[in-house]
């Protein structure tokens, strides 16, 4: 774990007055066999497929997973994401969090790689919430990481802040995928609006974009590697749309740009019909 913060630290030191890029991916849902399918959509070949134009694209200082890693939580599922993100964005650093099909406990054990809980880079501070509950496909953050939440804000006022998490705190505008709200939104905002240099809050799990401005905070959900949810229905439906990432730029004085690029179109075998998953 020393290693890998000294290697982001390092970066810090050289990038403090220029930009910093993050490259956002969620909810890849690899199985535990190579090519297991989600909905008929091969989740292996769909992150490839995703970071092969991200490769094309960008040259991000960090990838970061919003969670939703594994469909089924099994450690062979999470031995090849960390195979797959070196082998196309070898020594670039990587950070995880948790979703509600993770399982926190392989993800530690594959590879040794750590769940972060917040990193400082191009004066940025950027902070990595747990939002899942064990078993429970919806969210909450508890007492304790809340607390942390508030400790990481207090010890930095001055820092522009990032926070990132599995679940949405706002509904999205999909009945369905919003009774999965997280429960303790409320609390979260709460200490969120006691910390003034909070410029962004993001997440997965709604596998659609989607940004909203909330006393000058911007809420952004990022689009899955895998199956895309329509947005604004309120009853499952998948969307066309071809699987993505999003991309931050950070900068030194705390404005930020943002970006949702997908992969190149083709035909992915997914049942369009399917009324869940
Ligand atoms: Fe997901």
């Amino acid at each position: 774990m020393d290693q890998h913060i000294s290697h982001i630290f390092g970066r810090d030191k050289k990038k403090t007055m220029g930009t910093f890029k993050l490259l956002q991916i969620s909810d890849c849902h690899l199985g535990s066999t190579p090519n297991d399918t989600l909905l008929g959509m091969d989740t292996d070949q769909s992150l490839i497929d995703v970071l092969e134009q991200a490769q094309r694209t960008e040259s991000p200082d960090m990838v970061l997973c919003t969670g939703d890693v594994s469909n089924d939580g099994g450690p062979v599922s999470y031995a090849r994401f960390l195979c797959l993100i070196d082998e196309f964005f070898p020594s670039v650093p990587l950070a995880w969090l948790p979703g509600n099909h993770d399982d926190p406990d392989n993800m530690l054990k594959v590879g040794q790689h750590p769940l972060e809980l917040a990193h400082h880079v191009n004066g940025w501070h950027l902070i990595f919430l747990n939002s899942r509950i064990p078993g429970e496909e919806g969210g909450r953050l508890g007492r304790a990481e809340l607390q942390r939440l508030d400790r990481e804000l207090s010890a930095h006022p001055a820092s522009p802040t990032a926070v990132f998490l599995h679940h949405q705190p706002v509904p999205v505008g999909s009945a369905w995928v919003d009774q999965y709200v997280v429960e303790d939104a409320d609390a979260f905002f709460d200490v969120v609006d006691r910390h003034s240099q909070v410029r962004l809050i993001s997440w997965g799990h709604v596998h659609q974009e989607f940004h909203q401005r909330r006393n000058g905070v911007s809420l952004i959900a990022s689009p899955s590697t895998s199956v895309q949810f329509l947005p604004n229905s309120d009853e499952f439906k998948l969307d066309p749309a071809m699987p993505g990432y999003r991309t931050y730029t950070l900068h030194a004085d705390g404005h930020f740009e943002m970006q949702v690029v997908r992969a190149e179109k083709k035909m992915y075998s997914v049942d369009m019909t399917a009324t869940g998953y």
